[in-house]
């Protein structure tokens, strides 16, 4: 596929995350509005670059015909306060009717082997095309605000010595 393919390939994950990023900020909005505590600090979104879609397909020896199986080419994070405001956004994600979760990868209960920490759910979502309904996967990660300073901190180390970091 050349740059304009992809960028069209690429149109319905955009547009997920930017209707997806309003929805979930909304509630923030609704709590602030009760004055409550929201259970959501903030939001963020992301289409997956497409030198990381391809790496990604090489390295799960995921075929271009089925590059849409991938279940993070539309990525949303979600900032929460305390670990317990995870389960509750988890449990009113669960409980929506404009999605459908797919899949769910707990790594609180159990976190990863480089010390990850977050909760992370895919969605099925159906997007209103002008050629009618598309079912668009979405992950989207739960994750505290320390949690997040960890695993963008982790990231940039990893990403700068590809895994060789030095001992000390
Ligand atoms: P990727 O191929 O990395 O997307 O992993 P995956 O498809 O096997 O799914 P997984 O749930 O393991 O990880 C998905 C995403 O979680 C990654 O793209 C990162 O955003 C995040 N993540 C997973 N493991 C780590 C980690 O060790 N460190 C950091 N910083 N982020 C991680
Ligand atoms: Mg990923």
């Amino acid at each position: 596929m050349d740059d304009k393919q992809w960028e069209r390939f690429l149109v319905p994950y955009r547009q997920a995350v930017e209707e997806l990023k309003v929805k979930l900020k909304g509630i923030r909005t609704l709590y602030e509005y009760e004055d409550d505590h929201s259970p959501i600090e903030f939001v963020t979104g992301r289409v997956k670059p497409v030198a990381s879609i391809l790496e990604k397909a090489r390295r799960k020896s995921i075929p271009l015909h089925e590059i849409e199986t991938m279940q993070d080419i539309a990525g949303l994070r979600i900032m929460c306060q305390f670990v317990d405001d995870i389960q509750f956004v988890k449990e009113m994600l669960f409980a929506r009717k404009d999605f459908t979760v797919v899949d769910q990868r707990d790594y609180i209960a159990e976190h990863k082997e480089s010390g990850y920490r977050s909760y992370h759910l895919v969605v099925m979502y159906p997007l209103q095309t002008i050629s009618g309904e598309k079912h668009v996967l979405v992950e989207i990660q739960i994750r505290t605000l320390a949690m997040n300073f960890w695993a963008t901190i982790e990231h940039s180390l990893n990403y700068k010595y590809s895994g060789n970091i030095p001992e000390k």
